[in-house]
């Protein structure tokens, strides 16, 4: 019966409302010996490193071990951007190990004039270069899947995707707003295929060893870690309030955003843009995409334990309500978009109000509303949500919402 279950839900996506199973998400506020979770106290000292380590462990994988930035190379630094709005930095992250090397190139658009400033972080999907027409954006060597339209054939770039994702990233609005906004391409930390020997994973192995071990980390923990670094480096950066500093990411970015904030409690804000399944949705609704899907497309996204419940979300010990729950009080703002049915924005919406009994014991208001608004009209409470019009994307709407949000949470940015 089992098997007949399994691959009937691999062969049919669920976009009705009334095929959703009945369901019971596992308790946030109980852990695992039974204990009510009364007061932040225990939150912090019980419930959250056991919710952490479930998704650790059944989910995205753990880091095996520490591997810091062994260098960081500058490779330049120009004053006069935009007119003079901003100053841009291109950085290398180096890291090391044995006859291994990895290099992240971190791009950073930052306001002029102002002192200390908040940052927007996140990956990009094709290349540094990709996100806006600025001609002095170094190109990318990392692997980037082939695009031929684009000219990128044998998996390297060229000049012909310089500025292809430049509606996605508003970058003079996010600067005009006082904001600054560093982006590194996710395929420098780990290329976006099905293969443990490239990116950073080969740098945890034992001698003969050939990919993680089954509760160690896939593509998304890899990619959640390097944001880790890249705020190691924004720590050392004078002109950065290194305690503003808000994680964003659109789509399995977004997923990467909400494990990076889960796990690294310096990132202040987290903004996840149609994360989806095994982002903000909810995977016990099996609506759109399902993990069984995601674990057959994507095999190396996350660790292998996560196979044990495709098609078996009820026997999941956690559910991503829970991984709302572990970036509590730090504002929080989710998105869905109309026609993005995969990503089931129900359940965005569903998961992120259930977070709300985390921010309930910091005594902060979760979602402001019950029920899940119209569309383009956003929320705002420490966690906030909209729904857009329209498709899977990350556009200039999106970026206005994030900015107020920004703005609601943190106190103006003071120009001097
Ligand atoms: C696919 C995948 C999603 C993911 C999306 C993206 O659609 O199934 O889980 O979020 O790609 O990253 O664009």
């Amino acid at each position: 019966l089992i098997s007949i279950n399994v691959s009937a839900q691999l062969n049919q996506v669920n976009y009705d409302e009334k095929e959703v199973p009945e369901y019971k998400l596992p308790e946030l506020l109980i852990s695992k010996s039974g204990r009510k979770i009364k007061n932040t106290k225990r939150w912090e000292k019980i419930r959250r490193p056991e919710i952490l380590k479930l998704f650790e462990q059944e989910i995205y994988g753990k880091v095996p071990q520490t591997i810091s930035i062994s260098e960081v190379n500058v490779h330049e630094e120009t004053t006069d951007i935009f007119d003079g709005l901003a100053t841009r930095t291109q950085v290398e992250l180096v890291f090391r190990k044995d006859d291994q090397e990895l290099g992240v190139n971190v791009l950073l658009y930052l306001p002029k004039d102002t002192a200390k400033v908040p940052v927007f972080v996140g990956y990009n999907f094709k290349g540094n270069h990709a996100i806006n027409d600025d001609p002095d954006i170094l190109l990318t060597d990392s692997w980037v899947p082939d695009n031929p339209s684009l000219g990128i054939v044998h998996n390297q770039v060229t000049e012909q995707s310089r500025g292809v994702s430049n509606e996605r990233w508003p970058i003079e609005e996010i600067l005009k707003s006082g904001y600054g906004i560093v982006t590194a391409y996710y395929g420098d930390v780990d290329p976006d295929r099905d293969n443990f020997q490239d990116g950073i994973h080969p740098f945890t192995y034992r001698l003969g060893q050939f990919r993680p071990g089954n509760d160690e980390w896939g593509a998304v923990s890899a990619w959640a870690w390097g944001l880790s670094r890249i705020m190691d480096y924004l720590e050392t950066v004078p002109t950065i309030d290194a305690s503003k500093v808000v994680v964003f990411g659109h789509s399995r970015l977004g997923k990467t955003a909400l494990w990076a904030a889960a796990k690294d409690q310096r990132f202040a804000m987290c903004i996840s843009n149609n994360s989806g399944c095994l982002g903000a949705a909810l995977s016990r609704r099996q609506f759109g995409e399902t993990i069984g899907k995601i674990t057959s497309t994507f095999p190396h996204w996350f660790c292998e334990n996560l196979n044990k419940y495709s098609a078996r979300e009820e026997l999941l010990p956690v559910d991503q309500h829970m991984l709302l729950g572990l970036i509590a009080p730090r504002p929080l703002y989710v998105t869905s978009a109309t026609a993005d049915l995969w990503a089931d924005p129900k359940g965005e919406f569903l998961s992120a109000s259930e977070a709300g009994k985390v921010y309930a014991l910091y005594e902060k208001e979760g979602l402001p509303v019950a029920e899940m608004p119209e569309p383009n009209s956003p929320v705002m409470g420490t966690i906030g949500y909209h729904i857009r019009k329209g498709k899977h994307n990350i556009t200039a709407y999106d970026w206005k919402q994030f900015i107020r949000f920004a703005e609601k949470h943190f106190a103006p940015v003071i120009a001097i």
